[in-house]
């Protein structure tokens, strides 16, 4: 959970970043964007989705998400092309509440977590600008919001999955490790954490 001087620096997390072909406001997830945001979601290909699922992702899963925000729990970033405003072109997940199931299975690798400090992330980014550089532009500016809320460790939402190797890489050139290994849904998956301090 966020202390209430993290939660006040939420409404001043938003930027203007140059990312490698247009430049971008990536700034937290609002109300209003459930269009937006539905559209990004359908356009998600399928072998995106099989890598990529922490809920529903379509217009019903965008009014859901949309209206249930809650930055105690969670800070949804998007990152908006600004040549079109209406386009999100990556979408990264920060939570605060770390459920049960994660929380045992890092205790396996005798790493306590707390959800007064760690957080863990899920992000993904539009197909079309995949490999291009737009998540490593995006994901040193996620790593300096954990830092300015106070987070001490950042985990993957629901691990990644073994086969994963962009992601993989992606996550180790930002100073991830390898903290353990399980098997879900039929396949092998990695736990990776990073120290922020
Ligand atoms: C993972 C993801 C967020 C990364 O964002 P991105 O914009 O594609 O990442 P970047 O282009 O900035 O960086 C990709 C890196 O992986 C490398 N890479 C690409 N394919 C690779 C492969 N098959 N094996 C190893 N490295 C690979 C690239 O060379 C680049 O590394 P570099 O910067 O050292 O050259 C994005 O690819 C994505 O949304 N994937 C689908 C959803 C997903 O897997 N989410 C994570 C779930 S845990």
């Amino acid at each position: 959970m966020l202390s209430q001087d993290a939660l006040a620096l939420i409404p001043t997390l938003s930027s203007h970043l140059s990312l490698p072909e247009e430049d971008a406001i990536f700034r937290p997830l609002l109300p209003q964007d459930v269009e937006p945001l539905g559209l990004f979601f359908l356009s998600l290909s399928e072998s995106t989705r099989r890598r990529y699922w922490p809920h529903a992702l379509d217009e019903k899963g965008a009014r859901v998400v949309c209206s249930e925000l809650d930055s105690r729990r969670a800070l949804r970033m998007v990152a908006f092309s600004r040549a079109s405003e209406a386009i999100i072109v990556a979408y990264f997940i920060i939570e605060f509440e770390l459920p049960a199931t994660e929380r045992s299975r890092y205790l396996n690798y005798g790493i306590q977590l707390s959800e007064e400090s760690d957080c863990r992330l899920a992000p993904v980014v539009a197909d079309a600008r995949q490999n291009t550089g737009v998540g490593s532009v995006l994901m040193q500016r996620t790593l300096e919001t954990t830092r300015q809320l106070d987070r001490r460790r950042v985990i993957l939402y629901g691990g990644v999955q073994a086969a994963n190797h962009r992601a993989i890489h992606f996550y180790e050139k930002f100073g991830f490790k390898r903290v353990g290994t399980f098997h879900k849904h039929n396949r092998d998956n990695i736990d990776m954490l990073l120290n922020l301090r």
